[in-house]
């Protein structure tokens, strides 16, 4: 069942990435921070409990979130496991905080996150001074003893990540001295303008054809006021529905369009979407804009590799809506979806099969051959992953038999109002009979 055209203005809940940086950096700045717009989703509340059980106490009040920072290498020893849900980016910008403080913690996670390799973020870590008291050990759960004694490095990032860059950068601020890492794709920046914000001294050098992000260990933090943005990476699903439901018209205001995050946008015009940047502007040191977006006939596009990581979280919902697209769409350079909250490349592949889709996986690539409709009526494991979830639920809006989904509860670890928010704009889902 096809949904009705999908209209209207509305506002995404505050960006993730940014979210968790301010809750983390207030607590690690001298004084009080004042969040507005923080994402209240249950990645981002473990996160503020995380602090809070550090020491640094993160409380709503009002429609601001207050963190009541301890100072630079201030958190206290926490009297229980640290537990971070769903979420890899709470777990390893922690650990790079829990890696410049004397204090031992234990480290917990969900079924999902229990899979995610932490090496990437543990070896820069453990060369800087950290200890692994499981050694060996690369997945929570994990008990690791920081240090008030870090040695800086220098550290060329061999996986695109702006979480483990984020880690080596916030360790870096504990350590003796300049900690660098050289990242030769750019990732998402928001620790390095967010660390400036809040007064550290933040380096960046292009050099080579890479970027090389210099801090200092004696950094200063200074609490301040954060407005965060829209998340883009959850608009995209209402950017998504409004392309393939025909006659959409659909705004979102106030949305996060840093370029570092912006790769599926120009995907999608790419594509032929008519997707526009409207009123252009900045807040609090990052450049938001109004997204207007129209349905249209879309076409199979070539996506790059050094795309990837400016879209990272966005391809199960560009694949699904590349299904609708007349053509081939081969996404390139995919290697670290494999990764995620599950392993999206795989899930996403093998939900559009169920649903009639032609796909493949060719290495680190994905390519669908998109027919202008989905015949629908298949189920899709989710994997207890969000974006699989939503962006399944988005395809079945056009599908011709409705697509179901084997969970939508893990919804609420990013974009908690992601069913309510469609529904305003007139979608319409259904709970399915149980077989
Ligand atoms: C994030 C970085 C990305 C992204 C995640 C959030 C961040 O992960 O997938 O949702 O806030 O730094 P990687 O840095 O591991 O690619």
């Amino acid at each position: 069942m096809r949904s009705v055209p999908l209209r209207g203005h509305v506002r995404v809940p505050g960006d993730k990435s940014i979210s968790h940086r301010a809750l983390i950096f207030g607590a690690l700045a001298t004084g009080t921070t004042r969040v507005r717009g923080l994402l209240e989703a249950e990645d981002v509340i473990n996160t503020a409990r995380v602090v809070s059980a550090l020491g640094a106490s993160a409380e709503k009040r009002g429609d601001a979130w207050e963190v009541k920072g301890r100072g630079p290498g201030g958190l206290r020893q926490p009297v229980t496991p640290l537990e971070f849900g769903n979420s890899g980016t709470g777990t390893r910008l922690m650990m790079g905080v829990v890696a410049g403080h004397p204090i031992t913690v234990e480290m917990t996670g969900d079924a999902s996150l229990s899979r995610r390799p932490m090496r990437r973020v543990l070896g820069p870590l453990m060369q800087m001074g950290l200890q692994v008291l499981e050694p060996g050990k690369e997945t929570l759960p994990l008990t690791l003893r920081g240090s008030s004694e870090l040695i800086p490095i220098v550290y060329p990032l061999p996986v695109p990540s702006a979480q483990v860059k984020s880690a080596v950068l916030l360790a870096g601020l504990h350590a003796a001295g300049e900690t660098t890492v050289i990242e030769h794709e750019a990732t998402r920046d928001h620790t390095e303008r967010m660390l400036r914000h809040f007064g550290a001294d933040v380096r960046i050098v292009d050099k080579d054809g890479a970027r090389h992000i210099t801090v200092r260990g004696d950094a200063e933090l200074a609490g301040r006021d954060i407005l965060v943005p829209g998340d883009p990476s959850s608009a995209a699903f209402l950017v998504a529905a409004a392309l393939i439901v025909p006659g959409s018209d659909v705004t979102i205001e106030g949305v996060l369009v840093n370029p570092t995050r912006t790769g599926l946008y120009t995907t999608l015009q790419e594509m032929g979407g008519d997707v526009e940047f409207l009123n252009q502007r900045e807040e609090g040191g990052e450049p938001i804009a109004d997204i207007r977006v129209r349905s249209s006939a879309l076409e199979g596009v070539r996506c790059p590799a050094e795309r990837a990581p400016s879209m990272i979280d966005e391809y199960p919902v560009l694949a699904a809506i590349s299904a609708f697209a007349k053509g081939t769409t081969q996404m390139d350079g995919l290697a670290e979806l494999k990764v995620k909250e599950s392993d999206r490349l795989q899930a996403t592949a093998t939900g559009l099969a169920a649903n009639g889709v032609a796909v493949r996986v060719d290495g680190d690539s994905l390519i669908v051959e998109g027919r202008g409709h989905i015949p629908g009526g298949g189920h899709v494991a989710t994997h207890l992953d969000h974006r699989i979830a939503m962006a399944f639920l988005t395809a079945g809006l056009a599908s011709e038999k409705p697509i179901t989904v084997d969970d939508t509860t893990m919804i609420a670890t990013s974009f908690p109002e992601f069913l309510g928010l469609m529904e305003t704009l007139g979608a319409r889902f259904q709970e399915a009979p149980q077989t």
